[in-house]
């Protein structure tokens, strides 16, 4: 078996390591250029991001980096849905109350920065674009790559992974349940906490299902999962909750202290923060949401709603409010290290595994 696989040859990559796009401020700039000066693939995770900070970004990882590197977005719709929203804001308003903030009405409007994000990835002309949630269109991803820009997408189900190779997107990345953060599962109304097929059984299915090269994503956190990955058929893997932790990493200080308190018991999934199911670390907002019997808005509306709670949480170094999003693989998390070591500790353990060690 050979680190050096076809996903490197496509992406002009050393290594089969990919960071993921963590959207919310982990996946930032000093992250993406560290995993990628020591090559693997960093990504941006702009999800989140206005247009022009994304552009900022992409300026400051070319200026640091000559290396590839991946800019995440999310694919879906931006709609708010507003119907059964005053029980949700009176939950949250309780919510608000422990964290002394105002109560909030019943408007919300999510910004849907979607098209203006895609503009600023095309004119900068970023090396790859990933995305979750959804697919581009086949349209969009024709345009992408006649600029010459790859294309990456999430999926959690064989039949995702045949839908997203017929719309003709480079690369895969197959994500198992174990995964932290948000499902990647396309359409959620058809199973509310998504598809849910743990790692190892998710990757040999879908890469025996298509023809290009599929990733692995949950709950990989060193050169073990790597091989395993590998010997799976996945030509890499995507890495998100390892990466948190890093010194590069924008996670807040308590977050990082949450997930070095973690164990593989320690997350759930849930909709509660954003509407879209996810999964983290169970913390007072993730219980007492719950202990309501109220059901969240829809995404992106719960997100919006719930973003002022997060913020003043994180202001409050008050990690019981926020989205802790963590993978189930938490006890393998390694403190105080730096992005581009882990890059190159998970390399040397995988080469020693496989004894080709040079
Ligand atoms: C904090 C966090 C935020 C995430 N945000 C995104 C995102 O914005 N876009 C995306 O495609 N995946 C996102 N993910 C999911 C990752 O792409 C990946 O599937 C996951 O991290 C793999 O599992 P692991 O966390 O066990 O490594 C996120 C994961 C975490 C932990």
């Amino acid at each position: 078996m050979n680190i050096h696989t076809k996903l490197c040859e496509l992406l002009g990559i050393q290594y089969p390591i990919i960071q993921a796009g963590m959207a919310g401020g982990p996946a930032n700039a000093d992250l993406v250029i560290a995993v990628s000066e020591a090559g693997g693939l960093g990504t941006l995770g702009a999800a989140y991001m206005k247009p022009e900070e994304i552009r900022e970004s992409i300026r400051k990882i070319k200026s640091n980096t000559e290396k590839p590197f991946a800019v995440n977005l999310f694919c879906t719709s931006m709609d708010d849905y507003l119907v059964g929203i005053e029980p949700v804001q009176s939950v949250l308003n309780g919510i608000r109350e422990n964290l002394s903030l105002s109560p909030r009405g019943n408007d919300i409007q999510t910004e849907n920065l979607f098209n203006g994000q895609l503009k600023i990835l095309i004119e900068e002309n970023v090396p790859i674009i990933s995305t979750a949630f959804g697919l581009l269109s086949s349209i969009e991803i024709e345009q992408i790559n006649s600029k010459g820009i790859k294309t990456m997408a999430m999926v959690t189900t064989v039949k995702e992974a045949i839908l997203a190779e017929n719309h003709g997107v480079d690369v895969l990345v197959a994500q198992g349940s174990d995964a932290g953060g948000h499902r990647g599962t396309f359409d959620i109304s058809e199973d509310p906490y998504g598809a849910n097929i743990g790692t190892f059984s998710l990757i040999p299915q879908v890469v025996d299902a298509v023809n290009i090269p599929v990733v692995a994503a949950g709950g990989i956190m060193d050169g073990r999962g790597l091989v395993a990955a590998l010997a799976l058929g996945a030509k890499g893997v995507q890495m998100g909750t390892a990466f948190l932790p890093s010194l590069e990493s924008g996670a807040h200080p308590s977050y990082k202290r949450a997930l070095h308190e973690s164990n593989e018991e320690s997350t759930i999934l849930t909709k509660v923060f954003s509407g879209r199911p996810a999964r983290g670390i169970k913390n007072t907002f993730i219980t007492d949401f719950e202990k309501s019997g109220v059901s969240p808005m829809p995404f992106p509306t719960q997100n919006s709603l719930t973003s002022d709670i997060r913020k003043e949480a994180a202001k409050q170094s008050n990690p019981e409010y926020m989205s802790l999003w963590a993978g189930q693989a938490t006890r393998l998390l390694r403190k105080s290290i730096e992005a581009g070591k882990l890059v190159e500790i998970c390399i040397t353990e995988a080469k020693d595994l496989l004894g080709n060690r040079k």
